[in-house]
């Protein structure tokens, strides 16, 4: 890896990386699997393997999501994750004078940052540089928005465990919120529901899977099936689920996204607020795919919403965009390293 410039977005739910001249060359959940505790401990699988045994993996086997709300929450998994990424893109974990840009969500605090230049640079390579962008300056690039020139943008990134409300203007953030939940917040309510209500035990990947169909800003008439265990017999079976039994679960999320980004939006200047209400509210991040958010929100907000099939990829592309071109990088650039 080494000489090289990369782009990294560590998302909660998967990280995804840039590198210079190739593109997107990774993309892979943000998760760890271990086995024993305290100095014992060690990693037996990482990213999409260790998802893979969520779940399934003996009681022994323990499978970490090393991040929370956008932050990095336990600093040695997230090395150990990230020394096993750069291992699997160059061969060798070694980054000697590699320079990295990571994306960060905007309202994170100093420390907070700082655990992102941590991972880095305490793993066992050495980079040049790092550098942070915040997340609703790849998020504008990624989404091909003339971010030197507008006059006003609304950007939702509805992501796994985080949605960031963002408001940019001539080349910078001039305001933006970051919500503490995403797509793995429906994923619990239907856990639990199905637990609660049938009995029932299914995984977060059912879970997951479930809340594509079942998940809706307004209520629909979608059904799910999925098979579980039932807790009570101890016997698998089938179970089937209807969208508007999950709708109270999840609705007071929904709601509040579009609340929120009222609220974000009434204390903006007129000339800011017009151009917003011109170009439209654009929604993106992995859970702006829920049914119906996109119409709720132009509903609620009485703004247009765009919407994008690369919903995943607008933080990384933008950031792939910096990377091709360090001279506009160093307009939004926050050197740590
Ligand atoms: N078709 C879909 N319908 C609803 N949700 C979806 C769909 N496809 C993916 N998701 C959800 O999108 C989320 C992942 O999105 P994304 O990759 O933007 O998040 P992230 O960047 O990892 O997390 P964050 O930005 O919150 O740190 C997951 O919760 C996933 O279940
Ligand atoms: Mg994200």
């Amino acid at each position: 890896m080494a000489q090289k410039v990369f782009g990294v977005d560590f998302g909660t739910g998967s990280i995804k990386i840039y590198r210079k001249k190739d593109g997107i060359i990774m993309n892979e959940h943000n998760a760890v699997a271990t086995v024993g505790k305290n100095e014992e401990k060690r990693p037996v699988a990482m990213g999409d393997k260790a998802f893979q045994m969520f779940e399934k993996a003996p009681d022994s086997i323990h499978v970490n999501f090393p991040m929370k709300n956008g932050a990095v929450a336990d600093l040695d998994d997230m090395i150990d994750l990230w020394d096993f990424m750069t291992e699997k893109v160059s061969g060798t974990p070694k980054l000697k004078g590699s320079e990295f840009y990571i994306a960060v969500p905007a309202d994170l605090t100093e420390v907070e940052k700082n655990a992102f230049k941590k991972v880095v640079t305490e793993g066992q390579g050495k980079p040049k540089a790092v550098k942070l962008i915040d997340k609703p300056i790849c998020d504008a690039l990624g989404l091909g928005i003339d971010l030197d020139n507008t006059q006003g943008e609304l950007i939702v990134n509805m992501g796994a465990d985080t949605t960031e409300i963002t408001i940019l203007a001539k080349g910078g953030i001039i305001v933006t919120k970051l919500l503490p939940y995403g797509g793995n917040f429906f994923d619990l309510q239907i856990l639990n529901y199905v637990r609660k209500n049938y009995n029932f035990a299914i995984g977060r990947r059912t879970a997951e899977n479930m809340k594509k169909v079942l998940v809706s800003a307004t209520n629909n008439t979608n059904e799910s099936t999925a098979f579980g265990r039932n807790v009570l017999t101890g016997l698998p079976g089938e179970i089937t689920i209807k969208s508007e039994e999950i709708y109270p679960f999840i609705s007071n999320v929904i709601k509040d996204i579009a609340v929120q980004t009222k609220s974000i939006f009434e204390h903006t200047p007129p000339e800011i607020t017009r151009s917003i209400e011109e170009n439209g509210i654009y929604l993106t991040g992995g859970s702006s795919w829920i049914n119906g958010m996109d119409q709720y929100l132009a509903n609620e907000t009485l703004i247009k919403v765009n919407t994008t099939k690369h919903a995943q990829r607008t933080v990384i592309s933008g950031l792939g965009f910096l990377v091709e071109n360090p001279k506009k990088a160093r307009d939004y650039a926050l050197s740590l390293y």
